[in-house]
């Protein structure tokens, strides 16, 4: 499995609620710091403003003149150490604060008021988990694989997806979906048949984040042994065909001699459906011997093969035509040979002839 950087962006886009409550809505994903924006034109170093949750829950108070970071007796618990403002930006009217290690109970909205001008402003805080998919192989057959995506404590609720190496979305069963302390976990399985990576992918649209987990998935797969027919054959040729049915993932099909010497064949034909490739691969031949057709599997390493023996006629009643007609050839050159010499005579015995008898 490989990790996937967290990425992470947090948005500001006006949300608009009410007229009264206008104001930012903010988006971060929990265990970050976030910024709530709060200014207003003027200098507010020696002024006062109150940050509050829910309209209640003490956030922070800047009392100017007195030590901020002191007084702030009535802070709510829940921000208790997290919350600070910027000094510098005082003169400038900035009364943003930064509060660290956001957690989903964070979630609400927010108000910051100026106490003397009594201008109210707010924000609208929303915090998500978004926990990267754990994936994992849950079983596993030559065949095919069922794989299981976890998003354990997500908030708000994902959709997850599973999505293979193209990025098409794989057809998955009814996610099963439990919700504990207000997050969700969320089981989602798929079964594949195909040598792929595969992605499961956690997105959460409301807070425009999207994480995931990628697996490798190897399919030992269907490595059919080839099937050699022969199509067509005369007596100086023959058209063979290689088959290669239902294979996964895709072989690749070669004719080759018993040597191993790759042989010139046709282009191959290939169909692919549901993940497996059919594919034929035709070869014209004009000797007699062994053939072999050769299916390679590169990415499982696997190599299967089968092999004909092809006797052409032509060839053997070349050879028989020759060593006849050579025969022949050869018995009326010793007979030229034999006559020119006198050996053989035609119309009796000549003069020196029968000298010597
Ligand atoms: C207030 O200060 C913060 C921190 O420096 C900054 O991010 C923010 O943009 C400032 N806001 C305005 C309105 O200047
Ligand atoms: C894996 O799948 C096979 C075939 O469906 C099944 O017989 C086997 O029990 C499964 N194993 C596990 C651990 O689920």
């Amino acid at each position: 499995m490989e990790l996937l950087p967290v990425c992470l962006w947090v948005l500001i886009w006006s949300g608009s609620t009410s007229a009264a409550e206008a104001g930012p809505e903010i988006t971060v994903i929990e265990g970050h710091d976030v910024t709530l924006p709060c200014s207003i034109s003027e200098d507010i170093t020696a002024e006062r403003f109150d940050w509050r949750a829910d309209g209640q829950k003490e956030v922070y108070v800047y009392e100017g003149g007195l030590s901020s970071s002191k007084d702030l007796s009535g802070q709510h618990e829940q921000f208790k150490g997290r919350v600070s403002h910027f000094p510098g930006g005082l003169k400038d009217g900035n009364a943003s604060i930064k509060i660290s290690n956001m957690k989903v109970s964070d979630s609400g909205k927010y108000s910051c008021e100026f106490r003397r001008t009594n201008q109210k402003q707010h924000v609208k805080l929303l915090v998500g988990a978004a926990p990267e998919p754990s994936v994992t192989i849950l079983n596993q057959t030559k065949d095919l694989a069922l794989l299981q995506c976890k998003v354990y404590g997500a908030f708000p609720e994902p959709e997850v997806q599973w999505k293979d190496s193209a990025g098409n979305i794989i057809p998955a069963e009814k996610p099963d979906v439990t919700k504990t302390e207000g997050k969700y976990n969320i089981i989602l399985q798929t079964t594949v048949t195909k040598t792929d990576y595969y992605r499961c992918v956690s997105t959460q649209e409301t807070i425009r984040h999207q994480i995931d987990a990628k697996i490798f998935v190897l399919i030992s797969g269907t490595a059919q042994k080839p099937n050699i027919v022969t199509i067509d054959q005369t007596d100086n040729w023959a058209q063979l065909q290689c088959e290669v049915l239902g294979a996964s993932p895709k072989p690749e099909v070669q004719w080759k001699d018993r040597e191993g010497n790759i042989l010139p064949a046709e282009e191959p034909k290939i169909s692919e459906r549901g993940g497996s490739y059919d594919i034929t691969l035709q070869i014209k031949v004009t000797k007699t011997g062994y053939y072999r057709c050769v299916s390679t599997q590169e990415t499982i390493r696997h190599q299967t093969e089968a092999e004909t023996y092809i006797y052409l006629h032509g060839s053997l009643t070349g050879w028989i035509v020759a060593a006849v007609f050579g025969s022949l050839f050869f018995g009326v050159v010793v007979v030229a040979v034999l006559r020119l010499r006198g050996y053989i005579c035609t119309k009796g015995p000549s003069d020196s002839q029968k000298e010597v008898l």
